[in-house]
Formats: structure tokens, sequence, C-alpha cells
């Protein structure tokens, strides 16, 4: 009769060990017992990049790789981006169930009515330079919102991570936009609580001197579609990091800062910019192959491709590359999609990539509409920060939550030179 245990022999000693499986996983720690000698450390695992390292249980998000599945609490991405919102889809995402009509109502009132920053904040993004980064901005301004809130640091107190969680899911469009108007030397736009997330995002980042202006509705629809698509995915770097930070009982503001720090990184959410940066590059539909060659010379990636865990298309990507259509009814085709149709013509054919697996994922589609919207290129991975506030916060109320969790602090192996005694100057 099989049992749920794995049999390791020790070839060293020849010693058997049994160990429990349990979720198609070992625990680390039980291979700890496998020693040469007593006095032995005993065996550790060695998976740089958290390959194949489970470093949490999750009830949050679910990704098949193989399958191209992603489903935020149980709920298919394509059901929630049909039929629900990104306030909805924040709610479910932080509580595990789509609310009642009378929930979502208090929700969406909170969310709606803690949208403005302390005056000081105008004076710190004064501090910036003109050509400040937006998304470097938000990093430091969600870090500078934590001498604000100085309570947040008790974040053993549900009801203080809670005020803590809808202000910075309130807040975070206003900041972006601030650092968007700032960085195109225009007056700031206070938040419209009159107007819904994703409409009074756009109004915050575009008004100007209208009195009557108004929000296009198929702009806000197809960015809240966006910000669902970006709400979580599992533990991916930035959320790894957010988990990491909050493990050492920092408040959210500092471990957000830090998780939007990692989302900046060109193989993570800045992607989404370095995509455009490559289309722009690459010019014209007639490049493509010169381009292709390059990058199967190895001598660059094709940004927005390839994943860590889909070894099949970004279900995210298909979603959006539906939604470009009807933004571009609105704002006009954007050229750089016949460039990115002819990457992905290219890739999806060519042994180099599908022995690979690398299909289009979340950022390969999402900046041409970005910019068919007008954000400048700059403004991408801050698109993405926004709606990952909700993931991020989502797991660190889990961490939080979950007895197993510690504070993070991996072992190494260690190769360095042995003992050695100082060497004066002269002797060297
Ligand atoms: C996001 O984790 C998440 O969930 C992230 C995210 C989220 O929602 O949080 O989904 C958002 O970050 C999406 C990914 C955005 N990044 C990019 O588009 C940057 C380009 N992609 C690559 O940097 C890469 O695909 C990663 C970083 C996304 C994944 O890298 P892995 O899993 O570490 O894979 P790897 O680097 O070991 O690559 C395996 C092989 C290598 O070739 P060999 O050495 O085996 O011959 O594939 C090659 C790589 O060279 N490869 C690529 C490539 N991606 C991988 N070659 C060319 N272009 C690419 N984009």
């Amino acid at each position: 009769m099989s049992k749920d245990t794995l049999t390791i022999t020790d070839n060293r000693t020849g010693r058997s060990y049994e160990i429990p499986v349990t979720h198609d996983t070992i625990q680390a720690m039980d291979l700890r017992q496998i020693k040469v000698n007593q006095d032995d450390f005993g065996l550790m695992t060695y998976d740089p990049g958290f390959t194949n390292t489970a470093s949490t249980k999750s009830t949050i998000t679910y990704i098949d790789g193989d399958k191209g599945i992603l489903r935020y609490r149980g709920y298919p991405i394509e059901q929630l981006a049909e039929h629900s919102n990104f306030v909805e889809v924040a709610y479910l995402t932080l509580f595990g169930e789509l609310p009642t009509q009378e929930q979502y109502n208090a929700w969406e009132y909170e969310i709606r009515h803690h949208t403005f920053v302390h005056e000081n904040i105008k004076q710190l993004m004064e501090a910036f330079r003109y050509d400040a980064h937006p998304m470097s901005m938000f990093i430091s301004t969600v870090a500078a919102l934590s001498t604000y809130y100085p309570e947040a640091r008790n974040i053993q107190d549900p009801k203080s991570r809670m005020k803590q969680i809808v202000r910075l899911i309130a807040k975070v469009p206003t900041i972006s936009a601030f650092s968007y108007r700032h960085s195109r030397g225009l007056p700031y736009v206070y938040p419209n609580n009159d107007l819904g997330y994703t409409e009074n995002f756009l109004y915050m980042l575009d008004k100007m001197g209208q009195t009557d202006y108004e929000v296009k509705s198929v702009l806000a629809r197809a960015l809240d579609v966006l910000f669902i698509l970006h709400v979580d995915h599992e533990q991916n770097c930035g959320t790894a990091t957010m988990r990491v930070i909050g493990s050492s009982h920092a408040d959210p503001y500092a471990s957000m800062a830090g998780a939007a720090a990692a989302l900046f990184g060109p193989l993570h959410g800045g992607a989404n910019e370095a995509v455009l940066r490559m289309l722009v590059e690459i010019g014209d539909v007639k490049n493509v192959p010169e381009f292709i060659k390059g990058v199967k010379n190895r001598e660059r990636l094709l940004m927005g491709f390839g994943h860590r865990v889909y070894k099949n298309y970004d279900p995210r990507a298909k979603i959006i590359k539906r939604i470009a259509d009807e933004v571009f009814e609105t704002t006009g085709r954007n050229p750089m999609l016949d460039i990115a149709l002819e990457l992905e013509r290219i890739a999806l054919e060519d042994e180099f990539f599908v022995q690979r697996n690398l299909y289009p994922n979340v950022d390969f589609y999402s900046g041409i509409i970005y910019q068919a919207m007008g954000f400048p290129v700059k403004m991408f991975p801050v698109l993405f920060a926004i709606p990952r506030t909700v993931g991020w916060l989502a797991q660190w109320q889990e961490l939080l939550g979950d007895s197993a969790q510690k504070i993070a602090r991996p072992r190494q192996i260690y190769l360095g030179a042995d003992t050695r005694d100082y060497l004066p100057m002269a002797n060297r």
C-alpha cells in the first residue's frame, strides 16, 4: 500500500530516511537530519531564484503555468475581467469572498473617501527633479507615507492594518497622478470623490482648466480591467519581497515600498516599459527578423516574453490583446501593435522560443494600450504598481495571519576563504 512519504538513502552512510510528503512537497527542515557525522549541520536545499521552493501556503491566487490558468480566490481571471470591477476584485482578494451589495457599498465608500494625501506630500514631490522617474517617486512617496501614520507600526492590530490597507489602495492613484503631473510640470489635480476608482485616476491625470471635464468611460473601463489583471500573481518577485520585509514586522508602507522597488526591475514589472522601448527601437515590421536574430544570438531578451510559471500563453496577455481593440476604437490604432503582432507571430513559430516555452506575458501588450491612452512610457511600471498594491497587501495580511511564518532568513553555501590571520600592510 503506497504511503505519502519519500524514502531517501544517503549513499555516503548507507542510512535511509523516510520523509513525509504533503501537497506534493517535503519540508526542507526534514532534510537536516541527514548527516554523515553527528555534528554536521545536516542537508539543505540549494535553489537560487527559488525556482522550486514554496515559501508559504496561500489561499489567494492559483496559477497553472502549463494550462495558462489564473484564478483569484477560485474565480477565473476571464470571468472577473468580464463581469467584475477593480474595487470589487480588491475586496475579493483581501477578504476571500465576493461582497454583498451592502459590503461592496461600504468598501467602495471607504476607498473613495481616503484618496487625499497630506499636503506635505506635494512638497516632498517638489523635491524631485523635473525628469525624476515616476516609479522612483512612487516608491519614495509610499515609504514616506509611513511618517504620517506611525500607528501603522502596530502590525499586530487588525483594525490598524485594515486602516493602512484602505489608505494605501485609495492613495496610490493620487500619488501616481501627482508624480505624473510633476513630471509634466502641471499643477496637481485633487481627487474627485464623486468619481469611481479608475475614473478618478484618469481625472487627476488629465484634467486641466475645463469646468465640465469628463473621463471617457471606454478608457476608464479598459483601465479598470487592466487593473483587475494586475491585482495579484502568487509569489512573484515583488510579492515575495513584500513578504520578506513584512516578516520582520516592518510597517506596510516600508514593506510595500520594497515590493514596488522589486517590481520596478525590467525583468519584472518594469518589463512593460522595456517592451515599448524595444518596439520603438525596432521601429518597423521589416526590422523584426533582424531583431529576432539578435535575441537568438543571446544579444538581448525579447521583453514581454517568457515567464517563470507560465509555460503557455499568459491568460492575462490574451485578455489584454482583446482590450486593445476596444481602446483603439477610441484612441486610434497604435502602430506599435503591428510590430508586436509580427514579433509574436515569428516567436510562436520559431524553435528557439517554442522549446523554451516563451510566450507573451502580461507586459507584452499592456504598454501598447497605455501608450495609446496617452501615458508616457515612464508611467507604465506605476500602472502595474497601483493594482498590485491590493495583491501585496492581501499577501501581507496572509503572512501575518500564518502561525507557521517567521522572519525570512535564507541560508547559504559558504565557499569563501578558510580562517586566516590579519596581515600588516608592510607584509602584503
Ligand atoms: C512579470 O513572476 C510573476 O508572476 C511575474 C509577473 C507578475 O504578475 O508579477 O507575471 C509579472 O514579471 C512578467 C515577466 C516580465 N518580464 C519580462 O518580460 C522580461 C523578459 N523575460 C525574461 O527575463 C524571463 O522570461 C523571465 C525573467 C520572465 C523568466 O525568467 P526565468 O524563469 O528565470 O527563465 P530563464 O531566465 O531561466 O530562461 C530560460 C531560458 C533561457 O535560455 P537557456 O539559457 O536555457 O538557453 O529562456 C531564455 C533564457 O535565456 N529566455 C529568454 C527570455 N526569457 C527567457 N530568451 C529571450 N527572451 C526572453 N524574454
